[in-house]
């Protein structure tokens, strides 16, 4: 079916691109841990390792971002639904996670599918979001099946495996 442009269009042909979900987590300016649910995430150059995301400018997490140095990739496992909804939640949403600790301090999401701890390389305008790209710097993988998202549904895949159902997200997905 063709569809003429419209926000809600372009919101419901976007979520039809199956992603996984990750929470991109850092320290701010006082040390404290920070991070938010982002399915924007991908890679973008081998040589050097590079990586890209995007943040919406006007989220209170951006001016976070925006000064921070470094920068780690919680790629979520598929039983991890509950840390994708609370990453977009207004309560201190570390303290519903285990938290690790990678280089220079970054805060890692215990129980994750992989960690990828980067540092900052460019930050770029693109519309209303801000696009970040960053320097791998350390990468950790654990045998675990990752969280997908399709039309804001979560499908947890080790469900998947065996048939069981799916769950609708509750946050709407702009990445
Ligand atoms: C599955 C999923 C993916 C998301 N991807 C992005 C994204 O790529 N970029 C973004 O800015 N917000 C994304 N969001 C929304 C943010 O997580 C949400 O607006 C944010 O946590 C609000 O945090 P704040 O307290 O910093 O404003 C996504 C939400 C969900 C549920």
């Amino acid at each position: 079916m063709t569809m003429h442009l419209q926000p809600d269009g372009f919101r419901d042909a976007m979520s039809r691109f199956a992603t996984g979900v990750t929470v991109i987590s850092t320290l701010d300016e006082d040390g404290a841990p920070r991070g938010i649910t982002v399915n924007s995430f991908g890679s973008l150059s081998l040589d050097p390792p590079l990586v890209q995301w995007n943040i919406i400018k006007t989220s209170y997490s951006y001016p976070v971002f925006h000064r921070a140095n470094r920068f780690a990739v919680n790629i979520l496992a598929a039983d991890q639904e509950t840390v994708s909804r609370n990453f977009c939640k207004a309560i201190d949403r570390f303290a519903t996670v285990g938290i690790e600790t990678g280089m220079e301090g970054l805060p890692l999401i215990s129980g994750c599918a992989a960690w990828i701890e980067c540092c900052v390389t460019d930050e770029f305008p693109g519309g209303d979001h801000a696009i970040f790209i960053g320097q791998v710097e350390r990468c950790r993988v654990f045998d675990r099946l990752p969280l997908i998202v399709w039309r804001r549904i979560y499908f947890d895949m080790d469900k998947v495996h065996r048939g069981d159902a799916c769950s609708k997200a509750s946050a709407s997905s702009d990445g």
